[in-house]
């Protein structure tokens, strides 16, 4: 059950505000500019600057590491963030959580009541479903608002530019023209519920060896068409109330503090109206306000409070002008009446965990990939034997750690790892299994099979119940978690071998891969179907069986390129590795905007899998590509289920080739549903910057006059039609 929120919150809020005569800024027929200023009008300079920082809010608890006493500052509820309000103005406060896949609690605390675990944004990245990336914002939205909060630190956009990295789990894979429209979605999704989201991490935190000093280079138009690109849709699509900048710097100048990024390319090229907060410890100095940072976030993480104290001196010894300030405050005070926080604050209410669950797990049946099938899959339910093997598929499914991590509202098992890493997540020491067995899922479905289990831990126990069963399923794990990459692609603790082992043993053999980010398959040729889980969410053994068994299609095509190995990869070692505090570089000029599927296709590499491919058990075709320029450049095909059952086909639309060079870039995608036999016509507008190159000096896009080639196809390597049309030149401002 739903319940309706608005008519409660408003009463609530002008209750608890100034009467709208003598505060014009509860007027809520006024712009959110015009309420911003005559509230700021109000201000005097202390409670200005009070506006601009903000502490951990688990400081106190953080710091004592124990207890099951809520965090004793003030007022906060108790989470990442806190921003004391003005309540004799009606300022609320902005009690900021973490994140991206639903409602986090990092810790763990004993307080803390539960979320509804959503599956890994690789995950909403695979479904090449905007709509489903809106429902996802407006469940963990929701959950946000009913849990307390008006800031929701998720719309995480990085792009993965290394298949190594910690955090990709919480981002949305390697294109930025997906990456960015998806996360527009679920941004708009999350403020829908009037909570702020939060746009993270801006920019290049692609990785998280030596996060807080890795010195990202790359130039200024392989950045616009590549991980700028994706937070430029994202701003247009969700229009974020905030932006977090990153830890780490940009072209030798930390993010945070970066007046190349934050103030010509975010808030004039861009025009972006919101704030932007720090990420937490990501602050060097006062004068970061000056290179466009509005708010210090986390600030028991900073060397001092440098938005407190030293920003108030150093306006008044004039070198941080007032006006900077005034900007910073209206920034903040605009971006909060524009999302309703003044008239619908949250309101703590029941959280509908059923009804959540089940949009998790709709979205890891949309987001689940079937990478190999040797006609074993789907199963039937009159298998009469079935060995389920490893991955704690006994107990649950796997989740991603760090500040991300959700805690169910049901116990999960926490399960010891070795990871003991630095600053703030370092002591997110637990793998988190959700509770929803993909064991217990798949006895119902298959009521009268016989199962076994094996955890997996040896090789030859592992065989010997294979060899009982007719069929084998795998359950690979690998985890992963913020502030620390993985070193290679292996699966670790010996599960290659395992694996191996049970497909000698039984060739009608399963893998389902709970993993965060691409992995090595030696194994690929001995079993007979692969499938990507990614961490699956709160109902994922559901998910996994359903698509097992047939009762739901696979649709999912991969966010991200599976590479054969790490020496495919633009730098086969991982930079930033035993940097001990010292500033390390990452030269992504080395690929510039040739991310994933392009650096792959530009040097002629052929990857284990390549990006947006997926398997289903029906069919699909594709055909009668029409490109048009008529308004803006379209492209028109048909999509037809062939096969004898229900699907969603995901067509995708390439840049194939410009005046004959070669190149491949993502211009266009759909997801369609069709029945056996169904048609459907479907249309596609291509963005004109897909199409054009970004020129550094005069600051723009630039579409060279010509003929373009654009290729219908089910992944970046399997092309079914291409089509040429010839375009005029053109410029785009940025
Ligand atoms: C992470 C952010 C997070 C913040 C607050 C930082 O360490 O990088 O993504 O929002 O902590 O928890």
């Amino acid at each position: 059950m739903r319940l309706t929120t608005g008519a409660v919150a408003l009463a609530l809020a002008l209750t608890a505000a100034p009467a709208c005569a003598d505060a014009p800024w509860m007027n809520p027929a006024l712009s959110p500019d015009a309420r911003a200023d005559a509230l700021e009008a109000k201000l005097d300079e202390a409670q200005k600057i009070s506006l601009l920082h903000g502490r951990f809010a688990l400081a106190a608890y953080y710091g004592a590491f124990a207890g099951d006493a809520p965090p004793s500052i003030p007022g906060a509820i108790g989470s990442s963030g806190y921003v004391p309000g003005i309540p004799a103005l009606g300022i609320p406060a902005l009690q900021e959580t973490d994140g991206g896949l639903g409602v986090s609690d990092a810790m763990d605390e004993a307080w803390n009541t539960g979320a509804t675990p959503l599956p890994a944004n690789l995950a909403l990245a695979a479904s090449f479903d905007p709509a489903l990336a809106r429902a996802t914002g407006d469940v963990a939205g929701q959950e946000a608002w009913r849990r307390g909060f008006n800031v929701l630190l998720a719309g995480g956009v990085n792009l993965t530019r290394d298949p190594r990295g910690g955090r990709n789990f919480e981002y949305l894979g390697e294109d930025p023209y997906l990456a960015g429209t998806l996360d527009g979605q679920l941004i708009a999704g999350i403020q829908a519920q009037h909570v702020v989201a939060t746009l993270k991490h801006f920019a290049f935190n692609d990785k998280e060896s030596n996060r807080y000093a890795d010195d990202a280079l790359i130039d200024e138009a392989s950045a616009r068409e590549s991980d700028l690109l994706a937070f430029e849709l994202a701003i247009e699509g969700g229009a974020p109330a905030s932006v977090m900048c990153a830890y780490n710097l940009v072209n030798s100048a930390y993010a945070c503090g970066n007046d190349h990024l934050l103030n010509d390319v975010l808030k004039h090229d861009w025009r972006y109206p919101g704030w932007v907060m720090s990420d937490w410890g990501a602050v060097h100095s006062a004068k970061d306000a000056l290179a466009g940072l509005d708010q210090e976030s986390g600030e028991d993480y900073d060397a001092q409070v440098f938005f407190g104290t030293p920003l108030a001196d150093a306006v008044k010894t004039g070198e941080i002008p007032q006006a900077r300030i005034d900007d910073m405050v209206h920034r903040i005070l605009r971006s909060m009446f524009a999302t309703g926080l003044f008239d619908h604050p949250p309101v703590k209410t029941p959280i509908d965990y059923q009804a959540d669950g089940l949009a998790a797990q709709h979205e890891e049946e949309e987001g689940l990939v079937l990478m190999k099938n040797d006609n074993i899959l789907p199963l039937t339910k009159d298998t009469p034997r079935i060995a389920v093997i490893g991955g704690y598929a006994n107990v649950g499914v796997l989740s991603g750690g760090g500040s991300s991590q959700v805690i169910p509202d049901v116990p999960a098992q926490l399960l010891p790892t070795v990871f003991m890493g630095e600053g703030l997540a370092g002591n997110h020491t637990r793998a988190v299994i959700d509770p929803d067995a993909p064991l217990a899922a798949m006895r119902d479905l298959a009521p009268n099979a016989q199962f076994r289990f094996d955890p997996g831990n040896y090789p030859s126990a592992a065989a010997q119940t294979a060899k009982w069963a007719d069929v084998v399923v795998i359950f690979a794990r690998k985890w992963q978690t913020e502030s620390q990459d993985v070193p290679d692609l292996t699966l670790p603790d010996g599960q290659d071998a395992m694996i191996e082992a049970v497909a000698k043993a039984n060739p009608h053999t399963i893998v389902v891969l709970e993993t965060g980010n691409p992995v090595q398959m030696p194994w690929l040729n001995d079993v007979a179907g692969v499938m990507e889980a990614w961490y699956p969410g709160g109902n994922g053994g559901h998910a996994i069986a359903n698509i097992l068994f047939g009762v739901v299609d696979p649709s999912g095509h991969l966010p991200m390129t599976f590479p054969r190995d790490e020496t495919q990869l633009p730098r086969p070692i991982l930079s930033g590795q035993d940097a001990a505090g010292q500033v390390t570089s990452t030269d992504y000029n080395i690929e510039g905007a040739d991310v994933g599927y392009r650096w792959f296709a530009a040097r002629g590499l052929s990857p284990l899998f390549p990006f947006g491919f997926g398997l289903s058990y029906t069919s699909f075709g594709f055909s009668h590509l029409v490109l048009s320029d008529q308004h803006g450049l379209t492209a028109s095909f048909d999509v037809a289920n062939t096969g004898k059952l229900p699907g969603a086909a995901v067509p995708q639309l390439y840049l194939t080739a410009r005046n004959g060079a070669h190149t491949l870039r993502l211009v266009g995608f759909s997801r369609i549903p069709l029945a056996p036999g169904e048609t459907q016509h479907v249309t596609l507008t291509i963005d004109p910057r897909l199409l054009a190159d970004f020129d550094a000096k005069a600051d723009d896009w630039q579409v060279a006059a010509g003929s373009y080639s654009l290729s219908l196809a089910s992944s970046a390597a399997d092309i079914d039609e291409t089509g040429s049309i010839s375009l005029p030149a053109a410029r785009i401002a940025p």
